[in-house]
């Protein structure tokens, strides 16, 4: 049976307009005012905007970090991810120190396999760099893998910048995109022995183990790296106004630059590591948050076109437990936020309502240019015709506030307790496949895994 979806607004990138959307098995089959079919289900759109499914650019489910692990799997993480619009995930698949990037990958399969609520995708991040993970990257191709990261931070996971320099040239050949945590590792660790040695022990001394320059400069030299390697690049989770600066600059010179940043990035300050006691806690993620001269620089940027895309970074530790394993140390904390769920609202309540962006520049933020960028599009990330029936109906008029109450993220606390919403994602189809009505998840587990290939834009 087909499903016809009737009078929605439907949201491009570049432009929006009423029409009825025809839904075939998985695929959009016609696209078109007044459609009929004696068989077919009708959903009625009319007041409503219709996007194409949201893609989350960047998760960590199911992470174990060597001294515990994410609260959200992929059944949890997923679930929370489409009850908020999000119909595609790109999980960062990590090669284990001592590993081949064909073992990491498995793992990863391994976790995801028939759980997931959305289709997913992985990045391969890669701690080891030799010939021998070299010579896979043909294997990775053909197992669907286009996107890689490295980190410059943390000591169990960062490679070195001549390492760097060599995967951005040896992807070339398969066209492959590099994102990077940028962050000066050794800068980083040798703050965090200052805060400690002073007996700045709580997480009051997070923001100042990672300032702003911290990220800048390594922002700056991943980009030196890829001017010598002439490769494009993606900056993952950006959070100050100088790492775009660096970023901006390189793109006047010719540079391909893509950019994403995040909605605890434009929405949360650095003021939060001073909440009473051991609360502040509940917001080390790194980079850390900044303050609002960052966060405006960020919209603003977003608002010109100039950032690409909005991730979450999603990584949820519970706070009980596992925050507290820093109590007595903040660098022991277990660093990272969940968001997969609230992204959405997050960006249409305080970018759309609240007049930084508009739903169109919305639809590209969240879907199309994800999907482009990692070679989805236009099977994801698009309303055309042939494309995966991944779709959201978004009733704008819904109002709410996010609280780790009524959240699904298996997490017991949010970084937005109390934000109000504006919107929310009523009816989702996955491929077809009804599984968000009238918010709520009516079908599980029915995401596949998403082979990526051809060329990134
Ligand atoms: O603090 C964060 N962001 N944790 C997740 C891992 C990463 O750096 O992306
Ligand atoms: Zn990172
Ligand atoms: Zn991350």
């Amino acid at each position: 049976m087909s499903i016809i979806i009737k009078g929605g607004t439907l949201v491009t990138p570049r432009g929006s307009y009423i029409s009825d959307i025809k839904i075939e098995g998985e695929i959009i089959a016609c696209i078109g005012e007044n459609l009929e079919s004696s068989n077919a289900q009708i959903i009625d759109a009319g007041g409503s905007l219709v996007f194409p499914g949201f893609i989350d650019s960047h998760t960590h489910l199911d992470l174990d970090t060597g001294f515990t692990r994410t609260t959200d799997n992929f059944q949890t993480g997923t679930a929370a991810a489409i009850v908020g619009g999000t119909t595609t995930i790109l999980d960062f698949a990590t090669q284990n120190r001592g590993e081949s990037l064909s073992e990491g990958l498995n793992n990863w399969h391994k976790l995801a396999k028939g759980i997931s609520s959305c289709d997913y995708g992985f990045h391969m991040a890669i701690t080891e760099w030799n010939e021998q993970v070299k010579k896979e990257l043909e294997t990775m191709k053909e197992e669907g893998i286009t996107s890689y990261k490295a980190y410059m931070a943390y000591d169990s996971l960062r490679i070195n910048d001549g390492e760097i320099y060599d995967i951005l040239k040896a992807l070339k050949k398969y066209n492959g995109i590099l994102g990077v945590h940028c962050e000066n590792g050794d800068l980083v660790n040798t703050m965090i022995r200052e805060q400690l040695t002073q007996g700045n022990t709580s997480p009051k001394a997070h923001p100042l183990s990672r300032p702003n320059i911290v990220e800048a400069e390594a922002v700056s030299r991943f980009i030196d790296i890829a001017k010598l390697a002439e490769a494009p690049i993606y900056i993952v989770h950006l959070s100050t106004k100088e790492g775009l600066e660096e970023a901006l600059r390189a793109r006047e010179r010719g540079q391909r630059v893509y950019l994403e940043t995040c909605p605890q990035y434009l929405l949360l300050e650095d003021s939060l590591y001073d909440l009473e006691g051991f609360e502040g806690a509940k917001y080390v993620l790194s980079p850390p948050l900044r303050k609002n001269d960052d966060r405006e620089s960020l919209w603003r940027a977003i608002s010109l076109g100039q950032i690409d895309i909005i991730g979450t970074d999603h990584c949820s530790f519970n706070f009980k437990g596992q925050k507290e394993l820093g109590l007595k140390d903040f660098s022991k904390i277990p660093n990272g936020i969940p968001g997969i769920e609230h992204r959405p609202v997050l960006m249409y309540t305080y970018g759309v309502m609240g007049g930084r962006i508009t739903s169109e520049q919305m639809c590209a933020l969240l879907s199309e240019n994800v999907a482009k960028l990692f070679s989805m599009y236009p099977k994801k990330g698009a309303l055309e015709v042939g494309s995966d029936a991944d779709i959201v109906i978004w009733d704008p008029k819904a109002n709410g506030i996010i609280s780790k109450e009524n959240q699904r993220q298996n997490v017991d606390y949010t970084p937005f307790e109390g934000f109000e919403t504006l919107g929310k994602a009523k009816e989702v189809f996955l491929r077809g496949i009804h599984v968000v009505k009238d918010g709520e998840l009516i079908k599980n587990n029915c995401g596949k895994f998403v082979k990526r290939g051809g060329h990134h834009v």
